[in-house]
């Protein structure tokens, strides 16, 4: 049932909000066919072969969610690269799963935060001569933090939304046809500064910076930008697909250092949140679920490309506004080119 999907169950999706905390704890499915207690296993034992045979990018894969997912894509025997900032730490986790399974896993440094960096890391991810990129996952990412006093950045809105933005754009004439790029967004998304706008021209000034705020902020840029690129032209002809992935509440190192970051909301959170954490597995189920599963490009087709709990997820009014996901990819294109012609001279 999982694989073959009926074409009205995917254009008339639609779950009531009462449907995800019942159906994280009875374990219910969704019409995917997998659910809050679904794990990638699940998702890797429902795969065809001819779903598996991929050239996967991963950033961030050497830590949390993004080492599981990596976990995952090396079960099926894909070839990766992980973008990793700790090349000696990345390098020794890629030996360990060489040794245990057929996949292919190389190291390239990453710092999400530098243009140079990444420009840098795309070059070196040509010259592998690994054939045209399959699948790129922009995982990595900074969860509620300090304000970057040293760069004068806020560094969720630089590393999770802009980073990824410049990577993308650089990795996607590396991309074969028919590619997927899967943005790691969170819920988070629904608390951003502002109910119905983005404050585009003072994301950086420190006397307004609020860390869950700024992280909800870069998620919900994340989440307005892959719905705006994604009915892009460019994308539809060559059949990319850009989908989202929320991966649940899980315990990675990142989170716990959020929750400290966040003071008493994080403790409030934690608690509230509590019955709905995920093991590293489930959490790493969706990730892996939209990057290979037929059935993630097929509902993203239907622009159902919101993925939680390996089922499409309806977005709120401010995620679905156009115009704000317009300009707030303009805007990221603009910072983007102004990057290109200072690196030009
Ligand atoms: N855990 C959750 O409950 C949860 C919930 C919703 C969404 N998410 C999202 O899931 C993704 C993974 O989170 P996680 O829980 O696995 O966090 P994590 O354990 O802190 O891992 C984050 C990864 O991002 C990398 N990273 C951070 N800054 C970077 C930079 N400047 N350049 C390149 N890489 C950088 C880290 O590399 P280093 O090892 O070098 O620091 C690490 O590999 C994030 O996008 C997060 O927002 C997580």
């Amino acid at each position: 049932m999982t694989r073959v999907l009926e074409a009205r169950h995917m254009s008339n999706f639609h779950t009531p909000c009462c449907w995800w905390p019942l159906g994280h704890i009875r374990g219910w499915k969704g019409p995917s066919g997998f659910g809050a207690k679904s794990s990638w296993r699940d998702v890797v034992d429902d795969l065809a072969p001819t779903d598996v045979r991929k050239t996967i990018v991963v950033t961030g894969g050497s830590r949390g969610l993004g080492a599981e997912t990596v976990r995952a894509f090396a079960s099926v025997g894909a070839t990766i690269v992980i973008g990793a900032r700790d090349e000696t730490h990345a390098k020794s986790f890629a030996c360990e799963l060489m040794s245990n399974t057929r996949a292919i896993v190389h190291v390239v440094e990453l710092d999400l935060r530098s243009y140079e960096s990444i420009v840098a890391f795309v070059r070196a991810v040509a010259r592998l001569h690994l054939g045209d990129v399959n699948v790129l996952v922009n995982n990595a990412g900074v969860m509620p933090c300090a304000y970057d006093a040293a760069r004068g950045q806020d560094p969720a809105w630089h590393v999770n939304f802009l980073g990824h933005f410049i990577l993308t754009q650089k990795l996607l004439p590396h991309m074969a046809r028919g590619a997927r790029v899967c943005n790691v967004t969170s819920e988070v998304y629904r608390f951003s500064y502002d109910s119905r706008d983005l404050p585009l021209d003072d994301v950086d000034d420190p006397t307004k910076y609020d860390a869950v705020k700024s992280y909800g902020q870069s998620k919900l840029a994340i989440v307005l930008w892959t719905c705006h690129q994604a009915r892009s032209p460019a994308l539809v002809e060559r059949d990319v697909s850009m989908m989202l992935v929320h991966p649940g509440s899980v315990e990675t190192n990142g989170a716990a250092e959020a929750r400290r970051q966040s003071g008493w909301r994080g403790a409030v959170l934690h608690c509230i949140g509590a019955p709905f954490v995920k093991s590293l597995e489930c959490g790493a189920a969706t990730t892996v679920y939209a990057a290979l599963h037929p059935s993630a490009t097929a509902y993203a087709a239907f622009g159902h490309r919101y993925f939680a709990s390996c089922n499409p997820r309806e977005t709120t009014k401010q995620a679905r506004d156009r115009d704000l996901a317009r300009r707030v990819t303009e805007r990221a294109a603009e910072y983007l080119a102004t990057l290109n012609a200072a690196h030009e001279h």
